[in-house]
């Protein structure tokens, strides 16, 4: 079918190039509302903000902020093991590639409380751009679509792929975490689950003789059952998992509160700037999350208000109960406690223990951390399931991941295959990198997005945005230079399986989706 020729419509065909093609925003709108693909709207402002919360607070802020506080040293075992800018530095002062390799982490001491404001900050240049390009596209798929409206369709493949990655790969250690966390909680009451099905089958590069890690699949299947069920229900589970998990927080806050030495807190940084800014590339990972609030945008009963509003909502209120647990838990014991062992792995339960807390608080924080695992991976599955579908409404992945379902009016073929891209890993492998690849590709997504709001402002400087981004082109630009900064602080293997992905996305879209891309067909239908 011919379509009217506009301006908006030309945005691609004046590029020349398939590749460059734009998506206009008022056709991504419209597409949005086909009756065939149409999502149910029930999201409001505390919903959204819910949802950024649940997915922000998971695993990290109870594992990471230990080992963060109190750093380590290594020689990194190949080239590839060490962290890009410090092999780049090391070569430079030393000389050597054997200088190059030596590696490692500064304590930041009790300053991680100033890394987790620093990292907040770098977020927030992020979710302003998140913000402004979801008032003006609220639209399913996010970062994704954003790159479609703004960047032309090949960097809108590159960034939906990439989103593909960071939201299987954080969702795989999350369920993995999960599995562990919730093994060795039963294993406290005296229920030994057996380590054939509830364990990594391969780790530390090898086969460990399990079969399969259950109760990491089993999380992320039932989740998936929620999912599909409808997107009201499951913010309203959402709703409850945050509160369960906010009040584990404060709880920790009160309790730990009350056994803060002050001494300890001193020496405040003992590696100065350079430990806070260590720290700070550990805990980025605790902050990946509020980026899935826009996600939600054709769930939002009022995105061009409401999706801002969830997005920065959100970051204030983690960065606030991070730096709270951050004070709080170095004030209850020395930095250098964290180091390894048990104290490295689960910091906080530790602290509890060793400092002997009432096992009726330590049940409130356990169950309270469990519940925060359980919302992250909630919030991801479906997060993830809206990326898939909007590729899939563009053409660029196959129609059966837009097909939304009859009565609950869900995405549930792209719900079931995200259950399976994540609950199948989840069950083979221990991930110890994982963390590392989810970081990159989210750093990644947010430099695209904030490039995105300076080539939008130029483009089309007229369009209606509810919100705006101060200072364009600073602002964008600054969280490109931090979150560039932060992707050099991530090692050479983790670089280099990210342009492996990235180059295998390239081979798909080069023999599937550059010839199936809807818009490129409308575009010939016009020629
Ligand atoms: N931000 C999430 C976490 O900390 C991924 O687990």
């Amino acid at each position: 079918m011919a379509q009217p020729v506009t301006d908006d419509n030309l945005a691609g065909q004046q590029s020349g190039s398939q590749l460059l093609c734009c998506k206009s925003i008022d056709k991504l709108i419209s597409d949005s509302e086909n009756p065939h693909h149409r999502l149910s709207k029930t999201l409001g402002p505390w919903s959204l903000t819910a949802l950024g919360i649940g997915a922000i607070i998971g695993s990290g802020i109870f594992i990471l902020t230990g080992t963060a506080a109190a750093g380590e040293y290594f020689r990194a075992p190949s080239l590839l093991h060490a962290q890009a800018l410090d092999v780049i530095m090391n070569f430079l002062r030393t000389g050597s590639t054997a200088g190059a390799l030596m590696h490692g982490r500064p304590p930041a001491g009790p300053s991680i409380a100033i890394s987790f404001l620093l990292v907040a900050v770098a977020c927030s240049f992020a979710g302003l751009c998140y913000a402004e390009l979801a008032s003006m596209i609220p639209i399913a798929g996010s970062a994704y679509t954003y790159s479609y409206a703004t960047l032309g369709e090949i960097f809108a493949w590159i960034i939906g792929w990439d989103l593909i990655l960071e939201y299987v790969v954080s969702n795989v250690a999350v369920a993995v975490g999960f599995a562990g966390y919730t093994k060795a909680q039963l294993a406290a009451f005296g229920l030994n689950l057996p380590d054939k099905w509830a364990s990594p089958v391969w780790a530390s590069g090898q086969w460990t003789g399990a079969y399969f890690n259950l109760p990491g699949f089993l999380i992320v299947f039932i989740l998936t059952l929620l999912l599909v069920r409808g997107v009201k229900e499951s913010a309203e589970t959402n709703n409850i998992m945050v509160a369960v998990k906010i009040g584990a927080i404060l709880t920790f806050l009160v309790v730990g509160g009350m056994l803060v030495k002050p001494a300890n807190w001193k020496p405040f940084a003992p590696s100065g700037f350079a430990g806070i800014v260590t720290g700070g590339a550990i805990v980025f990972f605790t902050y990946i999350g509020f980026d899935s609030v826009s996600t939600a945008a054709e769930e939002s009963r009022n995105p061009q208000k409401d999706l801002p509003f969830g997005i920065i909502m959100s970051l204030i209120i983690c960065t606030l109960l991070y730096v709270g647990v951050a004070v709080v838990l170095l004030g209850m014991m020395k930095y250098t406690t964290f180091v390894s062992g048990e104290a490295a792995e689960a910091p906080v339960a530790y602290a509890m223990k060793y400092l002997g807390v009432h096992p009726f608080f330590r049940s409130v924080i356990v169950i309270g951390a469990l519940t925060g695992m359980i919302s992250s991976l909630l919030v991801f599955q479906y997060g993830q399931a809206r990326i898939w579908y909007a590729m899939s409404r563009d053409g660029l992945l196959p129609k059966l991941f837009s097909a939304v379902h009859p009565k609950y009016k869900t995405p549930h073929w792209s719900t079931w295959i995200a259950c399976f891209a994540v609950g199948i890993p989840a069950g083979l492998v221990d991930i110890g990198d994982a963390a590392d690849l989810a970081n990159i590709g989210t750093l990644f997504a947010f430099v695209l997005v904030s490039l995105g709001v300076i080539l939008l402002r130029r483009r089309q400087p007229d369009r209606k945005r509810a919100f705006r981004v101060p200072f364009v082109p600073w602002f964008p630009l600054i969280s490109v230079v931090l979150c560039g900064g932060l992707m050099l602080g991530l090692t050479l293997i983790t670089w280099l399986r990210f342009v492996i992905w990235l180059a295998l996305g390239l081979v798909i879209y080069i023999f599937y989706s550059r010839h199936h891309s809807e818009f490129c067909k409308k575009n010939r239908a016009i020629g």
